[in-house]
């Protein structure tokens, strides 16, 4: 039975530790209970319901009201609620699982998937199997790994390593050693100075080039980056970038690692953001849209060319000694079938494109009549992001107390939105349709005004 509400509000936040927040503030300020959710919006415990334009986390891809995956989930606890698939036992759902996977992603080359709990966990899966694919080719010094600033690709120590922002990085160093950093295709701010995207993609390019000159081409074994750079604030990169980046690791034997777990499953109006960029990654890791975020699971997708050396190298050396209890979860594993059959019926894809541009176009419009957003990025399917400044001229960022008060406005004006330092991003459910975008770009309106 649950608790009533003032056991709830009394209780919150003194037992419950949250993740990327401080334990004082969130004592201070107690989190918002959300209680229930229905379609794509979200109802906290005062009653008070919003759209919510997060999509959970960037993950409620299908909206809260999904039966048929909430069905498949609550069979497949009655027939089979666990069994572990390490090496020796498998189950029918891990089986259906991993078919359905290897379909939607066999256009982007991926052969293989190796399940996990979480986006973080598939990281970590792609960094160790991106070393031990180099030494399975007698190339064993390829340790090291390059990234992206404003990248982020979790919290292990293997993810939290390859980040790009020091938030995520300070508290916990050392981190790994061996990964270096490229600056980010962000537009509005960069070393360059270069406010052209395809120009700043050239000065990457030239700057991950030095960079392997430098490090030396033998001691690197991967590059991960996210097709569009999504907790960093929504940046999206030049269509020639990704290309670009393809390009230059090829060229040096550097496997190419594709961080999918926001861009996957449709959300930038193609299957995975590689495929928005026309590019085909060595590994792809994934999550969140996998489920719909209605249970834990990741994954892990393995391309043709690393496949084939894991299954034809020697036996006892391509053992991939790593993985989870929960990996490959039965009931995970029914989420993600009956997920990607829904994901793709409702073509979610293309929804997603639609009502992105509707978005951005409709977020132009904000930027236009309001001087404190400094720069907007999107319109590549269904993420967003507003960066708000004090002073456009200057580009100072907003305090966090206006971006708190402003979060606050939105919210009251009926949409949940989500901070990312002076920047709003949005993920809604991809499900959404134009008149609960309206009411997004709206809201943002009055939240704005009544600042
Ligand atoms: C691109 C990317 N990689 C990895 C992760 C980590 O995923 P998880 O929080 O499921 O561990 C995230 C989470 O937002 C992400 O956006």
């Amino acid at each position: 039975m649950m608790k009533d509400d003032n056991f709830l509000k009394e209780h919150n936040a003194k037992a419950l530790w949250h993740p990327m927040g401080a334990p004082a503030d969130s004592m201070a300020q107690p989190p918002k209970i959300i209680t229930g959710a229905a379609g794509v919006s979200i109802t906290d415990i005062d009653g008070h319901s919003a759209i919510d334009a997060v999509g959970g986390l960037w993950c409620v891809n299908l909206g809260y009201s999904n039966d048929v995956l909430k069905g498949a989930i609550a069979d497949q606890l009655q027939s089979l609620p666990y069994y572990s698939a390490f090496a020796g036992t498998s189950n029918p759902a891990a089986i259906e699982a991993s078919v359905a996977m290897q379909d939607m992603f066999a256009a982007d080359g991926m052969a293989r998937v190796f399940f996990t709990s979480g986006g973080s966990d598939s990281v970590e899966t792609c960094l160790r199997l991106a070393r031990q694919y180099h030494r399975l080719r007698g190339q064993p010094t390829r340790t090291k790994f390059l990234s992206l600033k404003k990248g982020y690709h979790g919290t292990h120590f293997g993810g939290a390593s390859v980040n790009g922002n020091a938030r995520f990085r300070t508290a916990y160093e050392p981190l790994l050693p061996g990964c270096f950093h490229l600056p980010s295709p962000y537009t509005y701010r960069n070393p360059f100075h270069e406010t052209d995207p395809a120009k700043l993609a050239q000065n990457i390019a030239a700057a991950m080039e030095d960079e392997i000159a430098f490090q030396g081409a033998d001691t690197i074994a991967a590059f991960i980056m996210e097709p569009i750079q999504g907790a960093g604030g929504v940046i999206v990169p030049h269509e020639t970038f990704m290309p670009l980046m393809r390009e230059i690791c090829d060229r040096h034997g550097i496997l190419m690692i594709s961080d999918e777990v926001i861009t996957g499953f449709g959300r930038t109006g193609h299957w995975s953001g590689a495929r928005h960029w026309g590019v085909k990654p060595d590994m792809m890791s994934m999550a969140k849209g996998i489920t719909s975020g209605y249970f834990p699971v990741g994954a892990a997708m393995i391309g043709e060319k690393v496949a084939e050396v894991f299954e034809t190298a020697d036996s006892a050396e391509a053992g991939i000694y790593h993985g989870y209890t929960y990996s490959a979860h039965p009931v995970g594993a029914a989420a993600t079938v009956a997920c990607l059959a829904e994901t793709q019926r409702l073509q979610l894809d293309q929804n997603a494109a639609a009502r992105g541009a509707q978005l951005y176009a409709g977020l132009q419009g904000l930027a236009a009549k309001h001087d404190i957003i400094g720069d907007l990025r999107g319109g590549h399917g269904l993420m967003a992001g507003i960066e708000f400044v004090s002073n456009r001229d200057q580009k100072t960022p907003m305090d966090m107390a206006t971006m708190k008060r402003l979060h606050e406005n939105i919210y009251q004006a009926g949409v949940m939105v989500r901070l990312v330092m002076h920047s709003v991003v949005m993920s809604p459910p991809l499900i959404i349709t134009e008149a609960e975008v309206d009411k997004i770009i709206n809201a943002i309106d009055a939240g704005i005004m009544a600042l």
